[in-house]
């Protein structure tokens, strides 16, 4: 059997996890928000319309915080249209997702939908086709107490107390042609910062997101970034940056090597800010907020080439029509194998606990997304959900600077260690987790623990099988899921051949 070893010391640290690190993303597209997790008329939903099945699946996940409404559907949106009486609210065409929008939920929908579901809102302006004095409204709106004409319309709308949102994103992914109102790094710069400007006086005490750049693919790569943090360093909290990882041919072994990208991916854009910070002589602490993560295999998505996606004309969308309420679209059915692949991506995130601060998985609801709901049903978790809960329930407290010797195995990303891991010391439990990746297809590896103090297994939880393409279905839910391993006791773990596992340990 092969055999690897992780050593570390609880006193060298990578850093802490940000509370914000197992984030979400709900965005008015296909099916997230109608028949998500808004349905009146559901079996399950209460009196404001929210589905509780699929309100009591997101909580068992341990979001604290979901991005709304978009993604690109904000580029479009006003979210004038959401709010007040319902009847009087327009039906129009939604055109980043050639769907139609009722705006049957919005803004104050959302907000009070994530009261009840404890979770903190965290609500991106449009920055393509809206105005800078919009997105001022939509705070004061939300966050002024009142005894002004939007605060007043907010107590009218049935809601009083402000809504108290602290983040805020400004615009999405502005970088790409794909986006309404795309801008350039230096006209996005100026929009950016006169809307920053406008929400801060608003509200002083909101955290600012700025799109940084995303796809790899762009000639403005990591560029973008640069010219819009010399501007907007000391003006913002955090850089937004996107990673979908896509199974598109290059073979499982370099699929599932998809953490090893991720992990450029942030020190990329960690790099960019370190550099504008170097060049300022700066000491501004600006997080990585990873607003939308996550396996997407555009299982739905015709593209002839790359370019596509620049123009988008001939991009299309295989699994409804056009101008649909609420097509049944970007519906991924996840695998085993993007389910280990979702967990090596998360290890990539905490491995980066220094620099990333917000992580979004994208998304959070029927698109690309762990939970799937039937519209005259219930809720099933797939495939990639059982990663992310258990990460979330135990992925806490200080991340150790680890060192591993292991056998290696060949992907594209070079020479790696056929195990993957990261090691998280939680003060408060006592315990230490080790989330580690067996990428080897058909040997299990025999992983020790060699922390500073002695450390025992107690509990070993693995996703694994012999069928890499299995999936869950509301025929058989649990057809893949997290499995308890017996623990033989010391420091010792045996990790099936591709697998995923979850590993505690207490001192002694
Ligand atoms: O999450 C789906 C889409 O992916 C979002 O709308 C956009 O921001 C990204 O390109």
């Amino acid at each position: 059997m092969k055999t690897a070893t992780l050593y570390g010391n609880p006193r060298y640290t990578i850093g802490e996890i940000s509370p914000m690190m197992y984030s979400s993303f709900i965005e008015h597209l296909g099916r997230a928000v109608y028949t998500g997790i808004y349905q009146p008329g559901h079996p399950t939903a209460d009196k404001d319309g929210f589905r509780k099945d699929t309100m009591e699946a997101i909580q068992a996940l341990g979001v604290p915080m979901i991005r709304y409404p978009g993604g690109n559907f904000v580029s479009c949106y006003d979210w004038k249209d959401g709010i007040g009486p319902r009847e009087k609210r327009p039906r129009r065409l939604e055109y980043a997702w050639s769907s139609i929008e009722t705006n049957q939920f919005g803004i104050d929908d959302f907000c009070r939908w994530a009261k009840k579901a404890h979770v903190e809102p965290m609500i991106a302006v449009n920055l393509g086709t809206g105005s800078i004095i919009d997105a001022g409204h939509l705070v004061e709106y939300c966050n002024h107490p009142g005894g002004t004409y939007w605060s007043d319309l907010r107590a009218q709308n049935g809601s009083p107390e402000p809504y108290g949102v602290k983040y805020w994103c400004l615009g999405n992914e502005m970088e790409g042609s794909w986006q309404a109102g795309h801008l350039s790094a230096e006209d996005y710069t100026k929009k950016a910062l006169e809307a920053a400007k406008i929400m801060r006086w608003v509200d002083p005490a909101i955290k600012l997101i700025a799109c940084g750049s995303s796809y790899e693919m762009l000639p403005t790569y990591l560029e973008w970034d640069r010219i819009m943090l010399d501007q907007l360093l000391d003006q913002v909290d955090y850089l937004s940056t996107h990673s979908y990882t896509m199974n598109a041919g290059q073979g499982d072994t370099n699929f599932l090597a998809a953490y090893k990208a991720l992990d450029t991916h942030i020190k990329n854009s960690r790099r960019v800010v370190e550099y504008v910070k170097a060049r300022k002589n700066s000491t501004k602490e600006l997080g990585i907020c990873l607003d939308e993560w996550n396996v997407w295999n555009f299982q739905d998505i015709e593209l002839k080439s790359l370019d596509d996606l620049l123009s988008l004309t001939t991009f299309k969308i295989t699994s409804a029509g056009r101008w649909e309420v609420a097509p049944p679209i970007l519906q991924e059915k996840y695998s085993l194998l993007d389910a280990l692949t979702v967990g090596g991506l998360a290890i990539s995130l905490l491995k980066n606990a220094d620099s990333v601060k917000i992580a979004c998985l994208a998304q959070l609801v029927n698109v690309i997304a762990p939970i799937t709901t039937a519209a005259d049903g219930g809720v099933l978790k797939q495939a990639t959900y059982y990663p992310f809960e258990v990460v979330s329930a135990l992925g806490h407290g200080t991340v150790l600077d680890t060192r591993i010797t292991a056998p290696t195995y060949a992907c594209q990303f070079g020479d790696l260690p056929v195990v993957e891991s990261v090691t998280v010391l939680n003060e408060e439990t006592g315990e230490v987790y080790v989330f580690a990746l067996n990428c080897d297809p058909a040997e299990e590896v025999r992983l020790t623990l060699e922390l500073e103090t002695g450390y025992t297994l107690t509990r070993h939880q693995a996703l694994f099988g012999d069928d890499l393409k299995a999936i869950n279905t509301f025929e058989n839910p649990q057809n893949v899921t997290m499995r308890d391993l017996t623990v033989e006791g010391g420091a010792q773990a045996t990790l099936p051949k591709l697998s995923w596992s979850a590993l505690t340990y207490r001192k002694g």
